[in-house]
């Protein structure tokens, strides 16, 4: 029966066509709820190829005991809830609501004809910093708890694993915890079963880094990881080396300076053999510290070069990814521009260097001093629009809650909100998200819109409260893209 059903959405997959992946975006599943799966890992059902996406479910208002629930997929776009996997256990020492289930892995065990679940086991201070492990007959579970044990003797807070796709082998990656005589991350292979840690393979040490994950090509193994500032998103690096016992490279950027990986955390890596090419995405989490449940999903293409021994993440607001051919196409859409907007109010133009035609819009304040871009093209179906902004809030407020991670004693939250109104339906006001990204950094967060078909419609972009103030971010464009039915390049 349930085979029935999978085979049935992969053909209405196939009918309705590849669906946008739009990074950042409210993901909704196919009972319309919020996506809830942060800082897990996606692992395909070798028998039906269909991917399965585990993660830290996330209760509203809470940091911890969510336990790990399970979405799958055909298309990595449109993603069905099987619950939780891993449920938590009331008075349990290990899997209680009180404590830490982060950062869940799962592999099959050939071995033990089993899946198994792995995962950054805590309490709520992380004083435990164990690895946990659940098994599974079926991939989706529900899982059941084995046990939480400390790897090789040694401490354990950020957990990723990774499958060397030449010989099966399977490697944990954690980070060994905060203390000065730890902050280095270990790459230790599992025994056979996936059971339990053989033998420590590679030590990054003393980089500090966190949120660990292994990507390979044919030639190289390329190690993500970010730097440790909680939930505020930082510049991931990479390490690249040979062969998993090293030598590995020093680490460098994957993405331009400052944008801290397009606002997100490392965590995840998923490679698409496809029938035509090989695509690596990086699955990262964009944390909201402010309500961790709500935190989005910043899964894009990564550029691999082998030669030049390169690993960069490429922005896209939206591709179209086939997962069967591999191949990827960042949508196309057009831009509206600032400079080129009606501002109201006390918003104003200023110069700014690093923007559209020089020109950056700024004051948009509450629900008077706004911007109005005008003369937009719709085609009366919902369509994405990518709001890019300014938000530099990392550097203002020191003495404000939420102001200042770029000051001493710093904290950061998310600050801005702004409102979004078409066509002056002031009944249907958007809410937009703009986290801070630095001075000069502009980066973008999108809606799903529906303007009228024809070329007359206009967007209204003001301030909404945020806990602090009215302020909108800066505004630089935005940009309309076609509905998802259009994306076959067709020109509109
Ligand atoms: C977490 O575990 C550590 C080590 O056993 C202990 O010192 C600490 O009190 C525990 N925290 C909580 C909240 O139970
Ligand atoms: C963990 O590893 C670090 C070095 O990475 C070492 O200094 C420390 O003693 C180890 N801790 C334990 C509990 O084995
Ligand atoms: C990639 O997929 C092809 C079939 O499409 C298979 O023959 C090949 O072994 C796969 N390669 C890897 C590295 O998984
Ligand atoms: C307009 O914004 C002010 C705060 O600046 C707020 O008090 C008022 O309720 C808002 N009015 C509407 C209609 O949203
Ligand atoms: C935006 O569109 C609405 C509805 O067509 C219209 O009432 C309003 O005047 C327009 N506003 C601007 C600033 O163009
Ligand atoms: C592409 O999609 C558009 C919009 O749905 C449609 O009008 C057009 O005929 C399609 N073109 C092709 C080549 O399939």
């Amino acid at each position: 029966m349930f085979f029935t059903i999978h085979v049935l959405c992969a053909s209405l997959a196939t009918l309705v066509g590849a669906k946008y992946i739009v990074p950042g975006a409210r993901w909704l599943d196919t009972d319309g709820n919020l996506v809830n799966a942060h800082a897990g890992c996606i692992t395909t059902d070798p028998d039906t190829g269909r991917f399965y996406l585990f993660g830290e479910y996330k209760v509203e208002g809470q940091v911890e005991g969510g336990g790990v629930s399970v979405y799958s997929s055909d298309d990595l776009a449109t993603w069905e809830h099987h619950g939780q996997a891993l449920q938590p256990i009331e008075g349990h020492p290990y899997i209680s609501p009180q404590n830490v289930i982060q950062r869940p892995k799962v592999v099959w065990s050939d071995a033990s004809k089993q899946y198994h679940m792995w995962w950054h086991a805590d309490n709520s201070t992380y004083g435990l910093l164990l690895q946990g492990l659940a098994t599974a007959d079926t991939i989706s579970g529900p899982y059941t708890f084995l046990s939480a044990t400390a790897p090789l003797g040694n401490w354990s807070q950020d957990f990723g694993m990774f499958t060397d796709y030449k010989d099966g082998r399977s490697y944990a990656l954690y980070s060994n915890g905060d203390r000065k005589e730890g902050r280095d991350v270990y790459l230790t292979s599992y025994n056979e079963e996936v059971s339990a840690l053989d033998s420590v393979v590679h030590r990054f040490d003393k980089y500090d880094l966190e949120a660990p994950t292994i990507i390979q090509t044919d030639k190289s193994y390329y190690a993500l990881m970010s730097h440790k500032t909680g939930y505020r998103p930082n510049n991931v690096v990479v390490f690249r080396a040979d062969s998993l016992a090293g030598p590995w490279s020093q680490p460098s950027f994957v993405s331009p300076l400052n944008t801290r990986t397009f606002n997100s955390q490392s965590g995840f890596a998923l490679r698409i053999n496809g029938s035509a090419q090989t695509t690596f995405l990086y699955i990262g989490d964009q944390w909201d510290s402010n309500s961790l449940w709500e935190s989005r999903y910043i899964w894009l293409p990564m550029h691999i070069d082998d030669d030049k021994k390169t690993l960069e993440i490429e922005w896209h607001d939206i591709y179209d990814l086939d997962v069967h051919t591999g191949k990827w196409k960042a949508i196309r859409g057009r831009s509206y521009y600032a400079h080129d907007a009606k501002v109201n109010g006390n918003a104003f133009k200023q110069e700014a260097s690093f923007a559209s035609g020089n020109t950056i819009v700024t004051g948009i304040y509450g629900n008077d001093s706004t911007v109005t871009f005008e003369g937009i093209e719709g085609t009366g179906k919902p369509q994405w629009v990518s709001f890019y902004y300014q938000n530099t809030d990392d550097m203002g407020f020191g003495d404000q809650p939420g102001g200042s991670p770029d000051r001493i004693g710093g904290t950061w939250q998310l600050r801005r909100i702004s409102s979004v109104v078409v066509n002056g339906d002031e009944d249907n006001v958007q809410t937009l998200f703009q986290r801070d990204t630095h001075k000069s950094i502009i980066l973008s967060t999108p809606l799903l819109l529906n303007l009228n078909k024809g070329k007359n419609n206009n967007i209204t972009v003001g301030g909404l409260y945020n806990g602090f103030d009215y302020k909108g971010a800066d505004l630089d464009r935005i940009v309309v893209y076609p509905p998802e039915a259009a994306s076959n390049g067709t020109k509109w």
